[in-house]
């Protein structure tokens, strides 16, 4: 595995393999990879010649108060877990080129971002569209993997791919989780052993208001209720529970078609996303 750290000798790697007619599949991380993530890379090898993966934790796409400091990071651990998993090009950007002082262009969301997460981290999604932009054409991949578990994000790139004519395909992957239930995730680490118990509820939950859907509930205040009753026992502060139509994000008031109910819990120390998108027919 080769290890990248300047936009400039990514460039030349990615010409590289356009020029040899590699199919290139990358993917996007902020590291302290786990196997939510590896689950990414290992869809990649199957569809594509050649695996890049990035790892930045991104500062753009942390609000003030957010864990940006406390975010997990273990540079070492992750080149050996890369390496094991079979990417062939590690590209680490640092902060100073990725935004260099006199940037003077970002991208801004205005849809499907006055929902979920994007009303509560306001700035969030236009941080990710601003790093995937430029992680993009540095390194102009064929198809971009991503992960179900960041639903909202998957709508958000979705939309800057179509409204950029961006030369790159959308795959978004199913969530990993623990024998428990609970959504891998890098911030699993900062949850207290208590938390830790408590949050394979957020999915639990979740799962009981899929369950009153399939069993043919249409109402969304019904729905919200019920996982909000359930999630009690997943201790922590609710920040949200919402319903929506999937990946418009658009309200509904009789639920129909592919829909997704999401939720974010606030611990001491992480905030947890988790959701279900179903298809009523
Ligand atoms: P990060 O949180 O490191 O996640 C990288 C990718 O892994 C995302 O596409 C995410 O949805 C996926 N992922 C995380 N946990 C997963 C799980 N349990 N199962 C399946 N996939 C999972 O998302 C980001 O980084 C950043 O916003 C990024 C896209 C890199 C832009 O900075």
């Amino acid at each position: 595995m080769q290890v990248i750290k300047t936009a400039a000798k990514m460039k030349e790697a990615s010409t590289h393999l356009k020029k040899s007619q590699k199919s290139v599949g990358y993917v996007p991380t902020m590291g302290y990879l786990h196997e939510g993530h590896l689950s990414l890379v290992e869809k990649a090898k199957r569809e594509n010649d050649i695996v890049v993966m990035s790892i930045f934790v991104n500062p753009l796409q942390f609000g003030p108060g957010e864990d940006f400091d406390s975010y997990p990071r273990d540079v070492n651990r992750d080149i050996q877990l890369a390496e094991e998993a079979g990417v062939e090009l590690l590209f680490l950007p640092s902060a100073a080129e990725m935004y260099r002082e006199n940037h003077a262009v970002s991208v801004s969301v205005n849809g499907r971002t006055d929902v979920l997460c994007g009303r509560t981290r306001p700035g969030h999604f236009d941080g990710v569209a601003t790093v995937l932009t430029k992680l993009f054409s540095i390194i102009a991949p064929d198809k971009a993997y991503f992960g179900m578990k960041d639903a909202q994000q998957v709508a958000v790139v979705d939309a800057l791919i179509h409204d950029f004519f961006m030369d790159v395909e959308l795959v978004a992957s199913k969530t990993i989780r623990e024998k428990d239930g609970l959504a891998k995730s890098s911030r699993n680490i900062n949850l207290s052993p208590i938390e830790r118990d408590q949050a394979p509820y957020i999915y639990q939950s979740l799962q009981a208001g899929a369950a009153m859907i399939e069993q043919g509930e249409r109402d969304p205040k019904a729905v919200i209720s019920a996982v909000l009753a359930h999630l009690e026992a997943a201790g922590g502060n609710v920040e949200y529970v919402e319903c929506y139509s999937y990946p418009e994000l658009k309200k509904q008031d009789v639920l129909s078609g592919k829909i997704i109910i999401a939720a974010a819990v606030k611990y001491s120390k992480a905030r947890l996303i988790d959701n279900i998108v179903l298809t009523i027919s």
